[in-house]
């Protein structure tokens, strides 16, 4: 492939007053903007962003779902492939895009900073080709983030000490704005102003927090061309169903009468039903189309847009989704598989002695394969790099520690219920062939969709279903032909997905639910993928600079939880 142009941004991250929803936030932004500046490439290219940190804490930046081919030192999460930019200092990060077409977005990566530090990566195609669809006629950002009230930084860290549950959003906006259905927020609504006849490529980011969102435009059909960077085989709807993490190319044809229309959002919550806590609220932008007309009183609302606990809405969306799979754009599914995991993804009881909020010294936390991941006191990968032993241990299991039911709803026997923390990795060889299992699990009644999110990789998902991976049966169901190459894809409620990639980019490769509530909670771990024999099958050298943990860690759980040797004894001691 032809080496692609090179472009440079300046990123000033700042703490800056918005007011929304009737209240004034000061709140962490890049440039000045919520959210922050769109990143303009093409296909191949690389960004050199520098970055300036000009808030109060450290801040790391990550671009999600880009490659980034034998670079993990630009990849950004902190404690993984870096440690955080520190206040008053700066870092550069050099993003190199390699196979990635469509739509991504960049967010910070430290603690729940990405509320407010993110935007979107647009990737036009190279120069001299084109789109596998019929081009659109104007491109649109629509950015969907989640609102807090109160100081983000200071509720999560107070709800970190204690064992309490974590902050819930109050609304979510798109482009900035709650929309029309929120206190204070009506002469703000973002709207789009359209011409009839015209097709409208929408780039679509959820950058929401912990929810999972339906979308919809009222009246019009929409077409899903791409997803998480790669095409898609264009899939017709009325709505869409997006989970944190994802983006989606969507296209609008602008050609109903003259009117104005909302572009509405909404949770969809995978909990139990009887879970009611999260955020109602109806999010909406405005499509008004130019012209002479009578205004309506209001605009007309998506009936299509499916209710908060449609399970079957979601499915029906998702299990449409394929890969183009042509000879423009082929799927290179692994077939050999050299290296199989069946991972369960779990909420847990952690024994925590110091968490004034907990019930009989337990808190709850997540896990995989039944291990809660502590971030360690320096990157993992300079310890990898640098031969630097104590920081991270190499033996995450393939499988969970014990089989059970997994998927019953009455879990709560304590040997199953009660989990242990780990800065435990997966070391995988250059150019294995890797087929992950994800489990989901009712324990402590907390059966969800888990979004899970790889980065350096994008990979296939060649199966999900209901209930218990069977592995003699369910892999006759495989898809091998046109799955849909992804970053991000939920495991579902109650069921399994099953993924496949080549471990084909050497470097430290962060993955988890992108749920923060559950990423804090340790819903994480990291690949490391060892060196090919050769220079351009080894990780770039590191370059000149990189920020140091000089500060003593924030390491979540273990810093807050204050577990020492004896706590960790006696944690072993009870499961
Ligand atoms: Cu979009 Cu590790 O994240
Ligand atoms: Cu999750």
């Amino acid at each position: 492939m032809a080496r692609g142009a090179v472009h440079y941004y300046e990123f000033v991250l700042k703490e800056k007053n918005f007011t929304k929803l009737c209240n004034t936030e000061s709140i962490l932004v890049v440039n000045d903007s919520f959210p922050g500046p769109v990143i303009r490439v093409h296909k191949g290219d690389t960004v050199y962003v520098n970055v300036h940190n000009q808030g109060y804490y450290g801040v790391t930046i990550h671009w999600h779902g880009v490659k980034q081919p034998r670079n993990p030192w630009s990849d950004g999460p902190e404690y993984i492939t870096q440690c955080p930019i520190e206040p008053g200092s700066n870092f550069t990060y050099e993003v190199i895009f390699s196979d990635e077409e469509g739509t991504l977005w960049w967010h910070a990566h430290s603690d729940w900073t990405r509320a407010t530090v993110h935007g979107a990566i647009v990737i036009l195609p190279p120069v001299g080709s084109t789109y596998p669809f019929a081009k659109a006629d104007e491109e649109e950002i629509v950015v969907i983030a989640a609102w807090y009230d109160g100081n983000l930084k200071e509720l999560v860290d107070e709800d970190i000490a204690t064992g309490e549950d974590l902050p819930h959003s109050v609304a979510n906006t798109i482009n900035g704005e709650p929309g029309d259905f929120c206190p204070c927020s009506k002469g703000t609504t973002y709207r789009w102003m359209v011409d009839y006849g015209k097709t409208y490529l929408f780039r679509v980011v959820n950058a929401v927090m912990n929810a999972e969102l339906f979308f919809a435009v009222a009246e019009h059909n929409l077409t899903v061309v791409g997803m998480d960077g790669h095409y898609i085989k264009p899939i017709s709807t009325e709505y869409i169903m997006i989970s944190p993490g994802q983006t989606m190319d969507v296209l609008l044809t602008a050609n109903q009468p003259l009117g104005h229309y909302y572009l509405a959002t909404r949770q969809y919550s995978s909990e139990d039903a009887s879970v009611t806590g999260f955020d109602h609220v109806n999010t909406t932008a405005i499509l008004q189309y130019k012209g002479n007309y009578t205004i309506p009183s209001s605009p007309s609302f998506p009936s299509a847009l499916p209710l908060y606990l449609d399970f079957m809405a979601a499915l029906t969306f998702t299990s449409r989704i394929r890969s183009l799979a042509n000879k423009e754009h082929p799927v290179n599914v692994p077939l050999n598989i050299t290296e199989r995991m069946y991972i369960t993804v779990s909420m847990n009881s952690l024994y925590c002695p110091t968490c004034t909020k907990a019930n009989d010294n337990e808190t709850l936390v997540s896990t995989l394969n039944n291990i809660s991941w502590v971030n360690p006191s320096t990157d993992v990968l300079h310890a990898y790099y640098r031969n630097i032993s104590g920081v991270y241990t190499t033996d995450f299991p393939n499988y969970p520690p014990s089989f059970y039911n997994f998927t019953n709803d009455e879990l709560t026997d304590e040997s199953i219920v009660l989990t242990r923390q780990g800065t435990k990795v997966k070391v995988l060889n250059y150019g294995e062939t890797v087929e992950i299992v994800f489990q989901g699990t009712g324990v402590l009644k907390g059966s969800v969709n888990h979004p899970m999110h790889l980065h350096g990789y994008s990979f296939y998902i060649i199966g999900t279903g209901f209930g218990n991976f069977d592995n003699e049966t369910d892999p006759k169901g495989f898809n091998v032909v046109d799955p849909p190459e992804l970053n991000t894809f939920g495991v579902p409620k109650k069921g399994w997905l099953a993924i496949r990639f080549v471990a084909n980019n050497p470097g430290v490769w962060f993955w988890h639910c992108h749920f923060d509530r559950h990423m804090s909670w340790g819903m994480n771990t990291a690949f490391i993928v060892k060196n090919g024999p050769t220079s351009e099958t080894s990780i770039r050298e590191p370059p000149d600079y990189m920020p140091s943990c000089k500060v003593p860690v924030k390491s979540w759980i273990q810093k807050n939880y204050g577990l020492d040797e004896e706590d960790m004894e006696n944690q072993t001691r009870l499961d």
